[in-house]
């Protein structure tokens, strides 16, 4: 039965130019046989050698995702983006890495949140996401009470959650939103742990266009 009350969209596009046609053939070809269930699912199964589980929402173009995926072939990623272009973009990077340990929701994240189990991820990556700064668009963020909480039930204790902005605005209200969730610690001890990328961060896409209001900012929450 559908969610009489489904979130409101808090993407924009999810289609901008015509995608490459080898892009579009890994959109076929690929794309099929890296896709997450549609039902809840314990994500340990589709990797039982994986030593840990990440997850990035709103991959963008999947630089940081695949990226990421490199380094650390012993963690199953998994990935959440809407963008189809985004999409086929992340398969040519894991075509052309040939990475074996990325999985893909095409989708809204909040429907995959709601089919993982409770404590069932090591990280989360939330980075630079639409900062929609008009206040009438404030109830479409990504980050809200609701989907801070979603967040802390998926991860697992020690787990940790990192978001990154350079809207100052957007920012703030997370801030305002993780530090109300039970179970979230922000790990910060002085301005350069927000100011300063850490050390295992992956410039992003969006991240490079510096189209924000400030600095990017990076805060680093654990789960008790
Ligand atoms: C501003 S872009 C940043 C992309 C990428 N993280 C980067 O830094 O380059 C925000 C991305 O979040 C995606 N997004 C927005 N709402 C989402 C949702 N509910 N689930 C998954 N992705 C979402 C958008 O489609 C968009 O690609």
């Amino acid at each position: 039965m559908s969610d009489p009350h489904p979130p409101l969209r808090s993407y924009g596009r999810i289609r901008s130019r015509t995608i490459k046609p080898r892009q579009a053939a890994l959109m076929d070809t690929l794309l099929p046989t890296l896709r997450l269930p549609a039902q809840p699912f314990e994500p340990r199964t589709l990797s039982p050698g994986s030593a840990e589980i990440w997850l990035e929402i709103g991959f963008g173009g999947g630089e940081h995702l695949a990226a990421q995926a490199q380094r650390r072939p012993d963690v199953l990623f998994l990935g959440a983006e809407p963008f189809q272009n985004g999409v086929a973009s992340a398969l040519r990077h894991i075509d052309e890495a040939e990475l074996a340990n990325v999985r893909l929701h095409d989708g809204d994240a909040r429907d995959l949140l709601a089919r993982l189990p409770d404590a069932s991820l090591e990280r989360v990556f939330v980075l630079f996401p639409d900062p929609w700064p008009k206040a009438r668009h404030h109830k479409r963020r990504l980050v809200q009470a609701d989907s801070a909480r979603e967040l802390a039930r998926v991860l697992k204790p020690g787990g940790r959650l990192r978001f990154a902005s350079d809207w100052a605005d957007y920012v703030d209200w997370t801030l305002e939103r993780l530090l109300a969730t039970p179970g979230l610690a922000w790990s910060a001890a002085r301005a350069d742990d927000w100011r300063r990328a850490p050390a295992d961060h992956v410039t992003t896409r969006y991240e490079e266009k510096r189209l924000g209001d400030c600095a990017p900012v990076f805060l680093d929450f654990v789960r008790a």
